[in-house]
């Protein structure tokens, strides 16, 4: 029997040269939740559909069908139409009324996550914000910590995130408490924020001089969840691409890390780096820090490419991979110009359908059990 190590070393070693030239099999095709109005267990067997093939990945028109679907039929079976395009109306009208009917537990207590990949525009900033707002929408409550100078998460949440505006820097490098920076996002009332502004660009260097470097933000975080009556049900903290002390703080401050892989050639690329440091994080800073979550984002439902760089990652990852995929859609690239996630911008377009989705199985999922790996 391998050891743990002599297995991650195979599973990063296997990464570093992903075969992607290779024709997608039927069995390569991506896997749609295929959800049980009736359990949650739809969630956690191997319960997945067919993706609906030649059908516009994007934002599709969000109608009922012509075909006369029940209501019934509609969350019950698979209903054939004539064109992609029906199909995919239907089955998205299946979802989301699985969606509807679906009761997700809150976690007994708060998970906090950390969304990280030092790869740039994979997705984590849309994850986090949309995730967050899925999540609120379900009755949790949530804090985003926007850890990157850029700000983008404080953006996409309708957060001021002005340079004179109080924020995370002043939490790590200044004397500030957590609980004084936070904003309520404008999207949901169970949204909270701590915004970044541009000082947080010079964070880096700053903080190399200061003591516990890298304890800074947990320190902060578990001094304000103690002080709540009732704690945050999530946390999930946006990193910006890189993996310096901010990240390392990230790091140090969660329990989970979620990855988010775009489905693209170089997806791969640069993931056994990020997951030698969170070992290295695990042994010597955060030994309860566990990659729970891998995302696949911007989904192009219509390339081989796309399909096989998703099959490569669910091969070497089986337990993380979440079966729900994000699709490249236009509504999810929009929203945050409105200061909105997608959730509500475009409540019913296939992009917030998949990041509700996403969030139910998170849900379901619960806790990574502590000491146990997958
Ligand atoms: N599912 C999607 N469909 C279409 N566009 C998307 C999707 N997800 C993200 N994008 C767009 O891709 C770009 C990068 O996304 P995002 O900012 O979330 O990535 P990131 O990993 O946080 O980037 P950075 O590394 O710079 O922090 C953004 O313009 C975003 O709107
Ligand atoms: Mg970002």
């Amino acid at each position: 029997m391998r050891s743990s190590s002599e297995e991650r070393a195979a599973r990063e070693q296997a990464i570093e040269t992903p075969d992607v030239t290779q024709e997608p099999t039927p069995e390569a095709a991506p896997a749609r939740v295929d959800w049980d109005a009736a359990t949650a267990a739809a969630l956690t067997e191997d319960n997945v559909a067919a993706p609906v093939q030649g059908a516009e990945p994007d934002d599709a028109p969000t109608p009922e069908p012509e075909a006369s679907v029940s209501r019934e039929t509609s969350t019950s079976a698979s209903v054939e139409f004539d064109t992609p395009l029906a199909n995919l109306v239907a089955d998205e009208a299946r979802r989301r009324a699985v969606l509807e009917q679906s009761d997700l537990p809150l976690p007994v207590s708060t998970r906090v996550f950390t969304v990280s990949n030092q790869k740039g525009g994979v997705g984590k900033t849309t994850t986090t914000v949309n995730l967050a707002a899925a999540l609120a929408r379900t009755g949790a409550h949530v804090l985003v910590v926007d850890l990157d100078p850029q700000g983008n998460a404080s953006t996409a949440l309708g957060i001021d995130h002005r340079a004179e505006r109080q924020s995370v820097y002043d939490v790590l490098v200044g004397e500030m408490e957590l609980g004084d920076v936070i904003q309520r996002s404008p999207e949901n009332e169970r949204l909270d924020c701590v915004p970044a502004t541009i000082h947080l660009a010079g964070a880096e260097i700053e903080l190399v001089s200061l003591v516990a470097r890298e304890q800074r933000l947990r320190r902060a975080l578990d001094r304000h969840l103690e002080s709540m009556e009732r704690p945050y049900d999530y946390v999930l903290i946006d990193c910006p691409p890189s993996l310096g002390l901010l990240t390392i703080n990230a790091f140090v401050a969660a329990r989970e890390v979620l990855i988010p892989i775009q489905c693209e050639y170089y997806a791969l690329e640069g993931l056994s780096q990020l997951l030698r440091n969170i070992e290295l994080i695990e042994r010597h800073l955060n030994p309860d820090l566990r990659v729970s979550t891998i995302l696949l984002t911007m989904y192009d439902s219509r390339t081989n490419l796309a399909q096989q760089v998703a099959q490569d990652v669910r091969d070497h990852f089986p337990a993380e991979v979440l079966k729900t995929i994000i699709p490249r859609s236009v509504r999810v690239s929009e929203a945050p110009s409105y200061g909105q996630s997608v959730i509500s911008y475009d409540f019913s377009s296939s992009g917030s359908l998949s990041y509700r989705e996403a969030a139910a199985e998170i849900a379901l999922r619960g806790a990574p059990q502590p000491g146990k790996r997958s």
